[in-house]
Formats: C-alpha cells, sequence, structure tokens
C-alpha cells in the first residue's frame, strides 16, 4: 500500500469517527451500512458534502464517511487510479471531472437502473458526457465553466471599461498598476501549475483565438497553428510584469488567495470562488464583477469559457452499490444543487434552476452568464477517451513551459504536435 493510500485511508478514519459520533444520535436500521464517499475539498465543498451526506444519512438510517481528496484534479486522479486498479471497496461514492468518464469509466456501475429518469433534467451534454458504451456512469453534481473577476471598483476609479478581448486585460492590468503605484498588487492571477487547471486556462486563451481544441471532434490534432501560437505568446508576454511570479504554480484556491485579500484587478477562475468573494469578511466584498472571458483576436475570435464539473459515480467494487446509489440520488437532487448554488455558487446541472429566484439572489451570473455556461468549449476528453490525461500532460507540459520562457510558442506547439502523434499512433 502506498504513502498516499495510507493518509487517505488516515483522514477517512478520522472522518468516519466523526460521522459515527453523529449518526449515534440517529435511530438505526436494523440493515443500516455504512456508505463512504469521496468529495472535493475547494472552497467550501466538502463541508456543503458532508452536510448534504448526513441529509441522507439521518432520513434513511445509513452512515456515511466523507473522504477528502486532493485538491488538483490532476493527482486526485492518480489518487482514484490507484484505490481503483486495486479493486478497492473503501470508497463507495466516487466524486469524478467531467474529463473521466472515459479514464475511470470501467470501474464504475451504470447508474441508469437507479434515476428513474430523473437525468433527463440536467444538461444534455453533461449526460452524454458521462454515459460510456450505453451505461450511465455518473450522475452531474454541479457545472462549471471559466469566468473572469474583475475589480469593478478599481477599473470605475480609473474610468476603465471592463476589458472584452485578452489583449485589453493586459492593457487594463498595466494602467491600473501604473495608476495604483501599489506593490502588492498584482495585474492577472489563474492557475498556471502544471496540471489540470493550466490545461483549462490555455484551452480558453487559445478556443478564444480561434485556435481550436487542442484534438478536434474527428479526432484530428490540430493544436500547431498560428492562432494558438497567438494566443500563448500573448499571455506570456504578461508573466515578467502583471502576474506574481508565483503564479506558475497557483491552483484554483492560490489564485483565489490573492485576488481574495485584495492583491489582483483580474482573476480567472471558477463560478465557487464568487460565494467566497462575497462573505462577510472578504477584503473585496462588493468590489467584485464577474464576467465572461474575453475574445483573442484576429478572425475566429470569440469569448469563451472551459468546461468543467463534477459528477458522482458508484464504485463496481462497492459492497453496497445500491445504496451507494441511493446517496448519489439524493445528492444529485434539485434540492440539494439548491444549497450548494446559493450557499457556494456551485452551478446546478438542472437548466430549470437557473430559473430560481433564490439563486439567482445568490448569485446574479448564473443569469446574465446562462450562455456561457450552456456554450462552454469542452476539452478533448471524449474524443481521445482512456489517453485523454496524456493528452492534457503534454499540453500543459508544453504551454507551462511557454509561459515560464523556456520555449517561443510555435516551437512547443509543433513539438507538443509531435508528441501528441505518439500517444495517437493508429488511433485514440
Ligand atoms: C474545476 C473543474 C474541473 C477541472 C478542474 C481543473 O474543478 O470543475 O472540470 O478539471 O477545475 O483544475
Amino acid at each position: 500500500m502506498t504513502t498516499r493510500t495510507a493518509t487517505l485511508q488516515n483522514t477517512a478514519l478520522a472522518l468516519a469517527l466523526a460521522a459515527a459520533g453523529l449518526a449515534a444520535a440517529q435511530p438505526q436500521e436494523a440493515r443500516a451500512v455504512e456508505i463512504a464517499i469521496s468529495c472535493g475539498a475547494v472552497g467550501i465543498e466538502l463541508e456543503l458534502c458532508r452536510e448534504a451526506a448526513e441529509r441522507w444519512a439521518a432520513e434513511t438510517g445509513n452512515t456515511v464517511e466523507v473522504v477528502s481528496t486532493p485538491n488538483s484534479s490532476t493527482e486526485r486522479l492518480a489518487l482514484y487510479q490507484q484505490i481503483l486498479a486495486a479493486g478497492a471497496s473503501d470508497i463507495d461514492v466516487y466524486q469524478v471531472d467531467v474529463i473521466w468518464p472515459g479514464i475511470l469509466g470501467t470501474h464504475f456501475i451504470d447508474l441508469a437502473p437507479y434515476t428513474g429518469g430523473i437525468e433527463a433534467q440536467h444538461f444534455e451534454a453533461i449526460v452524454a458526457n458521462n454515459t460510456v458504451d450505453g451505461e450511465l456512469k455518473a450522475m452531474p453534481l454541479y457545472t462549471d465553466a471559466g469566468v473572469l473577476y474583475y475589480r469593478a471598483d478599481l477599473l470605475e476609479k480609473h474610468g476603465l471599461p471592463v476589458p472584452t478581448t485578452w489583449a485589453e486585460i493586459g492593457q487594463t492590468a498595466r494602467a491600473v498598476l501604473a495608476a495604483e503605484q501599489d506593490e502588492g498588487l498584482w495585474g492577472y492571477v489563474f492557475q498556471g501549475r502544471a496540471y489540470e487547471g493550466l490545461t483549462c486556462n490555455a484551452l480558453e486563451w487559445i478556443d478564444a483565438y480561434g485556435g481550436g481544441q487542442i484534438v478536434d471532434a474527428d479526432g484530428e490534432i490540430t493544436v500547431d497553428n498560428a492562432a494558438a501560437a497567438a494566443a500563448l505568446t500573448e499571455i506570456a508576454g504578461w508573466m515578467a510584469d502583471i502576474v506574481p511570479p508565483g503564479a506558475l504554480n497557483y491552483t484554483e484556491e492560490e489564485s483565489r488567495g490573492v485576488f481574495q485579500s485584495g492583491n489582483a484587478v483580474f482573476m480567472r477562475n471558477w463560478p465557487y470562488a464568487w460565494a467566497l468573494a462575497q462573505s462577510p469578511d472578504s477584503p473585496v466584498r462588493g468590489k467584485v464583477g464577474v464576467t465572461t472571458l474575453p475574445a483573442g483576436a484576429g478572425e475566429g475570435a470569440a469569448p469563451t469559457g472551459t468546461l468543467g464539473g463534477w459528477n458522482l459515480a458508484v464504485s463496481r467494487y462497492s459492497e453496497h452499490p445500491e445504496i451507494a446509489a441511493d446517496l448519489v440520488m439524493h445528492l444529485v437532487s434539485a434540492q440539494e444543487q439548491k444549497i450548494r448554488a446559493v450557499r457556494g455558487a456551485y452551478n446546478p446541472t438542472m437548466p430549470a434552476l437557473y430559473q430560481d429566484a433564490e439563486i439567482l439572489a445568490a448569485t446574479p451570473f448564473f443569469g446574465d452568464l446562462f450562455d456561457t455556461f450552456a456554450n462552454a468549449v469542452a476539452r478533448p476528453s471524449r474524443v481521445t477517451g482512456d489517453k485523454y490525461n496524456r493528452v492534457s500532460a503534454a499540453f500543459w507540459e508544453s504551454v507551462h513551459d511557454v509561459l515560464s520562457g523556456e520555449a517561443d510558442a510555435p516551437t512547443a506547439l509543433a513539438a507538443l504536435e509531435g508528441d501528441l502523434a505518439r500517444i495517437k499512433r493508429r488511433g485514440w
């Protein structure tokens, strides 16, 4: 057993003890079982997951063990692969990234017999994404799209409009920094670590310039093109002055930390950062605007946002798959999606909830940016299937090299095209 798995189990044990203490107050049924669920812990995700799972436990008399996993999607995948490859039954319900059904799907049961058809009320594209070889491998928990956060107070103070192109973000950031003369203030923060989050950011730059989706829907490798090079060159030009030096190691939470403490004019992040930026103790509360990520330049320029999001799957190695599926159906229900949307700004996966007055009051941009969420650009995970993580890793490494000045964009993209061709070999 590896150290990582052992650490997970220690955490799991501690959480299980806590859960058992809570469950002791609930009436127990003779057949009650314990279901272990792995949840994310970005923002207030873990807290929301635990509370929701405990509502189900109270209703059913079962108990839940909530296991927290690494924040980085890339590290979480590696951990899941270890546990699942061993056929371990430690975790019954897995929170899985929208890009994983093709990579992990064989380890999950078909949820279709347990849904009562409710998947028809969720975004069709997500349900299709989660369906592999005709089996519904996961139910949608929340969806995501990259958005642009800006300091509305600073733009107003300096009479600057909200940027609508990437080049304008750079220009506006430089203008604010020059006017503010504040050493602690940076222009732009994003997810620059060499991991899945950088793939999401860089896909947004490239797609905004009309440079495609790395690999197209037919499986052709398209990443080595002039629009993609122009996009990467633009952002690489920000590294020396408007981006903090540490950003090449930031994930979501590090970038949010800088922005939320008032030290950045712009931030690229997912919607969850809104609830925290607006929380009562946030230094930027009431000063933040959220809008769609901008367009690039040139012919194919268009605003965009990468499609993200998380789903729940039941392990094939679970000892209680039916009860685990019941927990999944509780967690993805409209009532639980609403709580997550209002408290944590996690995007519902049911279109009807985007009309809900309480949700729109808590997170107004869910209404304003509905089209961004509905038309977000997908990473090429469906077409590349179980090779997606290798494709993404080759991509984020190349982008990281360009941002850190180790290669220029055209050279890096030409080399990447060759790497991707080797990963593809005769087909995806
Ligand atoms: C968010 C997205 C997920 C993505 C990850 C990358 O959690 O929902 O799809 O892979 O960020 O960091």
